[in-house]
């Protein structure tokens, strides 16, 4: 059995896109939120991302869930899996199986902003997958936690090092409200990943065939093709650089030349002198002491932190605590 419920509808997205495009793009510097990446095109093009020689996450991910799923499914017997930004939920698959032959997980509930990526995932895990109950949700994960399932032995796991893609002060109070979805007892499965060489880093996120370049622009074509805006993407250059003082990677989009853009919806003129940054994503990497005490500062014991032989990546298995 699978279902769709949808939180957030088309109509509601488009409304904050047109309020964080105004906010956005009159600021100094410039900036954009990058859940608005993940259109259909935005979300074929992360997949690409996650096959690309220089980007290391996804294997390295997929590696630890290989090596550890069954110690997943052991260590918290649950009945129920929810994930949120699950995107394909190809890595996934690894934590279903392990679950399901441990005998222990009935329900998974895949959860993400992206309506197509998650249709094409529900369609997979249901076939692969027939004894599993698959409930996806679409919503926005930083507004509304409260929709999740109750039950009982629940996991939510938030994989990708997507947690690294919020600011610090959302990180936090978004790792206080997966607590508060969860009762004492209750796991959290985190991927991160970690701060290592910028130069393994930064390829990662400007690899040389230029897909991440792709990805990043394509922002443009949303806001042009939603809010009808008149953006050249071609006339932005891709820029991934790694802040050492904050530890995060910073994309922008450098406009190549001095050039105005009119968006016709917003009734928006927005300047750009030659050589200005539009901000639109940043992806923080974490060391496992300061993610261990992001952890219990949000009310998380972490259980086990699994890395691979070169620190590039931490999955980590934490558990909620009770409230003294
Ligand atoms: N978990 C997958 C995908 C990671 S990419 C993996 O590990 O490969 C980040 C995912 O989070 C995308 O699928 C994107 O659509 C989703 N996402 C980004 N911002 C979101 C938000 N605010 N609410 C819900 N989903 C979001
Ligand atoms: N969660 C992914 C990460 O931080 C998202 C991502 C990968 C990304 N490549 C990107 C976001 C390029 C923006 C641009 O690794």
């Amino acid at each position: 059995m699978s279902t769709v419920e949808v939180h957030l509808e088309d109509s509601t997205l488009v409304d904050e896109l047109r309020k964080d495009v105004r906010d956005g793009l009159t600021a100094d510097p410039k900036w954009l939120s990058p859940k608005y990446f993940y259109d259909a095109l935005g979300s074929e093009l992360f997949e690409e991302i996650t096959v690309l020689p220089e980007y290391y996450p996804t294997r390295t991910e997929r590696a630890l869930l290989e090596d550890h799923a069954l110690d997943i499914a052991e260590a918290t017997e649950s009945t129920m899996l929810i994930e949120l930004g699950s995107g394909s939920s190809e890595k996934t698959k690894l934590l279903l199986d392990a679950g399901v032959k441990h005998g222990s997980l009935k329900t998974y509930v895949p959860q993400d902003v992206s309506i197509s990526a998650l249709e094409g995932a529900i369609e997979q895990i249901s076939k692969e997958f027939p004894a599993l109950e698959v409930n996806g949700i679409v919503s926005d994960f930083t507004d509304t936690l409260q929709n999740l399932p109750s039950g009982n032995a629940r996991t939510i796991a938030f994989l990708g090092g997507t947690l690294g893609n919020l600011i610090p002060d959302e990180r936090r109070e978004f790792l206080k409200a997966i607590a508060d979805a969860l009762d004492p007892g209750e796991h959290l499965l985190l991927g991160v990943g970690l701060v290592i060489d910028p130069a393994v880093l930064v390829p990662a996120y400007d690899d040389a065939a230029g897909v991440t370049a792709k990805f990043n622009r394509n922002v443009l074509s949303v806001i042009n093709s939603r809010l009808g805006g008149n953006f050249d993407p071609d006339a932005f250059e891709h820029v991934a650089l790694w802040n050492a003082e904050d530890e995060w990677i910073e994309m922008r989009l450098r406009a190549r030349a001095p050039q105005d853009v009119h968006i016709a919806e917003l009734d928006l003129d927005v300047h750009f002198d030659a050589g200005e940054d539009l901000r639109t994503e940043i992806s923080a990497k974490f060391r496992p002491e300061t993610i261990t005490a992001e952890l219990a500062a949000a009310g998380f014991g972490v259980e086990h932190l699994w890395s691979d032989t070169e620190s590039r990546f931490a999955l980590i298995l934490a558990g909620r605590v009770s409230e003294s």
